[in-house]
């Protein structure tokens, strides 16, 4: 079988759309080809685009190994936030993943469980009330805070943490024009774009650098994930050094602070809307003290607070899509993919097939209760698939599940805007995440 290609013209032709919002050209070009087709790029460069379930499970799951990230990770983002979990492969991917995937596991994240808490108890505490609000800035301050304070446990550098902030989310900006524009390359090199986001890159390496520095001269134990970090130990007995602990650290900010405020954002647009869900939420979450509970006993109590969560990812998956490039050649449904073979997998579109979800395009929570079926479940990449899957997903669980139930015990959310409008960066951002707080009377 031959896989239909898109032209470097027709590309080019609609640069300016794909450049503000790929998705409606990736949408029609599914419905005209088919689950997976091609696009030119120039310079002998060409990318895949699918959304065929059984070629994405192929690729994050069954032959894995055969399957890398591609340079889009690897090289274009890895040059600004280094060499970590997010964007290394192979050995060295694996010896990292062995090494900080334990300080994710749902026990030892009990260590920081009064951070997270303490956190979003404080940015919810005065939100104005009884008048049109934008969730997204309140949503991202809270998401880094939460990432921030539960890595570093910081006091007075809140500075520097803030300065993070904003340099993170200036080379997200960056990146994703790189992307979407990759034959614009030597463009991007000439007019200074790249040494501008290199400098910010460096910027943040220093911040953290010193804030590491500050630690490991400290004799006190702070309870935080750093702490973690820095105890852990390779098979022989070693530590990180201080490169590879900027690396990781830079990215667990990357790949954790834009991805939860997104799902937050949308997930309270949703449930704005949705009087009868945000109703039911409230309802099980009114007499739930979070501080007190367990994060296993939140996961098992706060059943249908989950089921809005996964039912917010499936219409608004914040990582949309993933990429990866093939290693050897491999076949897969009579179709070869030859070596260097790079993918575009939208998940954005697997969580809408309709043969799959009923209705897809409707927000119906009930959807993950007790009858969600196993074909469901393999069509649901919110956190990807595979040995690659989000290590911080419990993290983020947990994070989402206590905002919500914060958030909704205190206050009635209305909607001020009218549908969801999207904003497909690095991430998938809503437009117009406008609603307005009622305080509750408790
Ligand atoms: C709602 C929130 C989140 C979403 C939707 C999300 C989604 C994802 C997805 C889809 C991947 C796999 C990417 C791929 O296969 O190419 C991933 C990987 C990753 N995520 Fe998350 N993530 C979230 C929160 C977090 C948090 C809170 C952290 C850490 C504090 C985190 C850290 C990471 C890291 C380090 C990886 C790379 C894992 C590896 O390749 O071994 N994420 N995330």
């Amino acid at each position: 079988m031959s896989i239909p290609y898109i032209s470097f013209i027709n590309i080019l032709k609609n640069a300016k759309s794909i450049l503000e919002n790929p998705l409606p050209f990736h949408k029609k070009n599914f419905k005209k080809y088919g689950d997976t087709f091609g696009a030119k790029l120039g310079f002998g460069n060409s990318i895949l685009f699918t959304k065929d379930n059984g070629l994405v499970n192929h690729i994050l799951k069954t032959n894995h190994r055969n399957y890398y990230k591609s340079p889009i990770q690897s090289k274009q983002l890895a040059k600004y936030i280094g060499n970590g979990l997010l964007t290394s492969n192979g050995e060295y991917w694996l010896k990292q993943r062995r090494l900080i995937q334990p300080a994710f596991y749902k026990k030892k994240l009990e260590g920081v469980k009064a951070i997270i808490n303490t956190v979003i108890e404080k940015e919810l505490a005065d939100l104005p009330t009884n008048t049109k609000i934008d969730l997204r800035p309140i949503m991202s301050n809270l998401a880094f805070k939460v990432v921030g304070q539960s890595l570093f446990n910081y006091g007075e550098d809140e500075k520097a943490i803030a300065r993070l902030q904003e340099i993170t989310e200036q080379v997200q900006v960056a990146v994703i024009k790189e992307i979407r524009q990759t034959y614009k390359y030597w463009w991007f090199l000439i007019n200074g774009h790249i040494s501008e986001t290199k400098k910010l890159a460096s910027e943040a390496r220093s911040i953290l650098q010193s804030l590491i520095e500050k630690r490991q001269a400290s004799s006190k134990n702070h309870d935080d994930l750093l702490d973690l970090l820095l105890h852990s130990k390779y098979d022989d007995g070693s530590h990180m050094t201080m490169d590879q602990l900027i690396d990781e650290i830079l990215i667990l900010f990357v790949a954790g602070h834009e991805t939860t405020a997104n799902a937050l954002s949308f997930g309270i647009m949703l449930l704005s809307q949705n009087k009868t869900a945000q109703q039911q939420l409230f309802k099980e979450i009114e007499t739930i003290n979070f501080e007190k509970l367990s994060i296993m006993d939140s996961f098992k109590t706060c059943t249908y607070t989950k089921q809005c969560i996964d039912e917010t990812m499936r219409l608004y998956p914040p990582a949309y899509f993933s990429d990866r490039i093939a290693i050897e050649d491999d076949v897969f449904n009579n179709n070869n993919y030859k070596k260097g073979s790079t993918f575009l997998i939208s998940f954005y579109e697997l969580h809408r097939n309709p043969n799959v979800w009923e209705s897809p395009e409707i927000y119906n929570p009930n959807r993950f209760g007790d009858a969600i079926t196993k074909e469901q479940l393999t069509n649901y990449f919110p956190f990807g698939a595979g040995p690659r899957m989000c290590v911080g997903s419990n993290f983020a669980l947990y994070e989402m599940i206590v905002v919500f139930g914060k958030l909704l015990k205190q206050y009635a959310v209305t909607p001020e805007f009218e549908t969801i409008h999207i904003k497909p960066l690095i991430t998938l951002q809503p437009k117009n995440a406008w609603v307005s707080l009622k305080k509750r009377c408790l």
